[in-house]
């Protein structure tokens, strides 16, 4: 495959370079680290009695939380990261041979919601949706699939219930109140260390289109989330914990109840950062909006129903501003 200049530009091995070349320094107020709050996020732990109550008051406050307890085999989720290092370890040019298409969801390539910033961002990602092909098939064991749907469903039921919602209320669920998924996705994120960290940009503020996300980090900071009145906050890494974030078809679902959180990766000069998102949406033919019970004529509906690859596609376009895009006018 022969790469315009452009492409091959966007393809350079960060692993390799040695000074921040233009096109990745963001400026000062977008990428400076040094201006976090060290206000805690949330931990809760997923066998306390309790965890129904501290799950709600973080999804509302919060957006996100990390989870510990939550019954995922460590020899998994540790299999899952030397697997993704094996990969992202690889030659470029043999990297490049599984590059996602420019209008495809699956494959390598820089992140994809890149187009939104003037900047390039230091990360390489590996995109794996529904069946894996060739390269990914190691990647997506069975196991941590079918581990990681038993857990979104928990936490989804636990989130739900928080909310007062039970089984009849949801109509995607099926008798054993197991939720339908769409095709299951995976992102593998790579940071390769930075030689110049306060004016990069690992992964821009965004916020994700699903209904949860469950990502393992490794243990190298570099996750921050956006709160209100506090600024941009580190996720710092807790051995074995995983982070749960409200996407934006929870915030939906929820009618704004629950807040979809605002999200970035930073960078650091010594360390390669890792991170393995799974990403939990509805069937695609499902509609989502927001639920009847939640709604009254105090508290009207605000928003339209979408189903998520509607609702995909007005990410494509407004990005950050989906959510407003699909909001019912008061
Ligand atoms: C993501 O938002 O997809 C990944 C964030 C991270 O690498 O921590
Ligand atoms: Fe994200």
């Amino acid at each position: 495959m022969s790469l315009k200049p452009l492409d091959a530009f966007r393809h350079l091995d960060l692993n390799s370079v040695k000074e921040l070349p233009d096109s990745y320094a963001w400026s000062t107020a977008d990428g400076c680290p040094s201006s976090c709050s060290s206000e805690p996020v949330p931990v809760i732990n997923l066998e306390d009695l309790n965890a129904i109550k501290h799950v709600g008051h973080a999804c509302k406050t919060w957006g996100v939380f990390q989870l510990i307890n939550h019954g995922i085999p460590t020899d998994l989720l540790n299999n899952m990261e030397a697997s993704g290092r094996k990969l992202f370890s690889l030659p470029i040019q043999q990297k490049l041979k599984a590059a996602r298409s420019p209008d495809g969801l699956s494959g390598y390539g820089v992140a994809r919601i890149s187009s939104f910033f003037p900047k390039l961002m230091w990360s390489e990602g590996f995109t794996i949706i529904g069946s894996p092909h060739e390269h990914a098939e190691k990647l997506w064991p069975q196991d941590y699939k079918k581990e990681m749907n038993k857990l979104a469903n928990r936490l989804m039921w636990l989130i739900l219930g928080s909310l007062g919602i039970t089984r009849g209320d949801i109509n995607w669920a099926g008798p054993g109140g197991e939720l339908k998924e769409a095709s299951p996705a995976l992102q593998l994120n790579s940071y390769p260390a930075c030689p110049d960290p306060d004016r990069a940009m690992g992964l821009g503020a965004h916020t994700d289109s699903t209904l949860l996300t469950i990502l393992h980090q490794n243990n190298t900071s570099g996750l921050q989330v956006h709160r209100e009145g506090f600024g941009w906050i580190t996720v710092k890494p807790i051995a074995g914990a995983l982070v749960v974030n409200v996407g934006d078809l929870l915030h939906i679902l929820s009618n704004g109840l629950y807040t979809s959180v605002l999200h970035r990766a930073i960078v650091n000069q010594t360390q390669h950062r890792f991170s393995i998102a799974y990403l939990y949406g509805p069937p695609s033919n499902v509609r989502i909006s927001p639920l009847s019970k939640l709604t009254d004529n105090v508290h009207p509906p605000l928003y339209r129903s979408v189903t998520w690859s509607e609702y995909l596609g007005t990410k494509a376009k407004h990005f950050n501003k989906a959510l407003s895009f699909v909001r019912l006018c008061a």
